[in-house]
């Protein structure tokens, strides 16, 4: 016999009365070696040499469509046939939406597609099917329990391809002494739904709640276990929703889905540049055009600053959607390389379209839109900028320069102004019609740009 804390998952053979791991009291519970034993031994067969592998031909299973790219191309093409995936994300983000989303999708392909909840009745499901205006027609069952007996029962009797679990934290076993969402439970559960994902070849999505600093609750538990971790990411004031995956044991976790959080649920998002830069641009006084990355993607993108005069001891510096760190780094290095002073003003700095970024390559459009807010003179409309900025106030190279070279080509913007040093493998012919301007520091830039001087 051992002992487990339900909160954190530390385990100990001797009954303790605070965990020493996370502080909790009264949270140790017995559990049996048997249980253990059980849990490791599930369906390990004999081992094969890789030539017996290779003779027998083993495939993965068929991958299927969810009905929305932006969520086929982070899953690496599609949802693989006996999978586990677990979706991740803050509370009323759009889990549920997003996969009652999917549920329809993989229905409309007349695969039956069996959506339990926890969390909510029937009837709540009901509405959410009314309000996103799901199509009745397709195999969609929906179940609201929390017993994961009768979720077992569901799965057994309609045998559908695809299951839900919306979440698992909330799901309990009648036999199990711990709480639901308790680690233990979450350890029970987690394998068993891997095994029934395996042995009948069903595609498995789990919801899994996020902790207050944001990790999914329970230690890694259920991220190492299941076959692919996603999270949908996104602020609850704006509708952009990023779809990422933090593991893939069946594709590549540099795909990102970009989606929109609408009246009608989460609409995909088919071109991001044209979503986050509309038609018309508002480019002049404080706005740089500039190209950022996520994953694989680039797209074209605005920054936005407003240098005002400050009626206070402590001028204010904010950041919406960057480092306010990386904020005042700029600053200093556009005061130490000119004569620029920000002492008296208040800043503000804002990624436009509710964009949270930390790369670094997106500093020199920073600087930019920061002078031209600072001297209310205006940036140029058909430029982008790229690249890092220093401490010394040199320019780097910004990464997958080629790649956002041609995301601002194809969004008309044929000039950019980034580092005059090049990665070794970096040709500024390929682009003919683009024309690349190189400076070597901030200050030049800004001088040769005509924004100083
Ligand atoms: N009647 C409505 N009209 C428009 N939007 C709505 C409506 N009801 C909910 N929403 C949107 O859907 C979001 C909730 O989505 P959803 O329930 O899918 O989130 P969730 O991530 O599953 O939340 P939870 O963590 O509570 O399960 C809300 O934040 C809101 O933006
Ligand atoms: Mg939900």
């Amino acid at each position: 016999m051992s002992y487990c804390c339900s909160n954190c998952g530390y385990s100990t053979p001797r009954w303790l009365g605070k965990c020493p791991q996370c502080g909790e009291w009264n949270s140790f519970l017995p559990v049996s070696r048997k249980e253990i034993k059980k849990e490791r031994s599930s369906s390990y067969s004999s081992p094969l040499s890789l030539a017996e592998i290779k003779e027998k031909n083993l495939q993965l299973g068929n991958r299927f469509s969810t009905g929305l790219k932006e969520v086929d191309r982070v899953l690496g093409g599609g949802v693989v046939e006996g999978s586990l995936v677990l979706l991740s994300g803050d509370p009323g983000i759009g889990k549920s939406t997003l996969l009652l989303k999917i549920a329809e999708g993989i229905a409309q392909k007349d695969k039956r597609v069996l959506y339990v909840s926890s969390e909510e009745s029937l009837y709540q499901l009901y509405l959410r099917v009314e309000r996103l205006g799901i199509d009745y027609n397709p195999p969609l069952f929906l179940l609201s329990t929390n017993s994961f007996e009768e979720a077992r029962e569901g799965i057994s009797s309609l045998q559908p391809q695809v299951v839900i679990i919306d979440s698992i934290q909330n799901l309990g076993r009648e036999d199990l002494e711990f709480l639901p969402g308790s680690v233990a439970t979450l350890r029970d559960l987690s394998s068993r739904f891997m095994e029934i994902a395996k042995k009948e070849n069903i595609a498995l999505f789990l919801v899994g709640h996020v902790t207050k600093e944001g990790t999914i609750a329970g230690p890694k538990v259920l991220e190492h276990l299941v076959d692919v971790v996603l999270y949908l990411e996104g602020n609850a004031n704006h509708p952009l929703r990023l779809l990422r995956s933090m593991k893939n044991r069946f594709g590549s976790t540099q795909e990102v889905g970009i989606l929109e959080m609408q009246e009608k649920g989460l609409v995909e998002v088919m071109d991001p540049s044209h979503y986050f830069m509309g038609e018309s641009r508002f480019t002049g006084v404080g706005t740089a055009c500039t190209v950022w990355t996520e994953g694989k993607r680039a797209m074209v993108v605005e920054i936005q600053s407003l240098v005002h005069p400050s009626y206070f001891d402590f001028p204010r510096r904010v950041s919406l959607g960057m480092d306010l760190n990386r904020l005042h780094l700029l600053l200093a290095v556009i005061e130490k390389n000119t004569r620029l002073r920000f002492s008296r003003q208040d800043v503000y700095l804002s990624m436009v379209g509710g964009i949270k970024t930390s790369e670094t390559a997106l500093d020199l459009p920073v600087c930019f839109s920061l002078v031209s807010s600072r001297l209310n003179r205006e940036i140029d409309k058909g430029t982008v900028y790229l690249g890092e900025v220093g401490l010394s106030g040199e320019i780097r190279p910004a990464p997958l320069l080629e790649q956002r070279i041609r995301e601002s080509a194809r969004m008309g913007i044929k000039r950019v102004v980034a580092s005059s040093y090049h990665p070794k493998d970096f040709s500024p012919d390929r682009f003919g019609e683009v024309t690349l301007v190189g400076y070597s520091n901030i200050k030049e830039a800004l001088e040769k740009e005509g924004l100083l001087g």
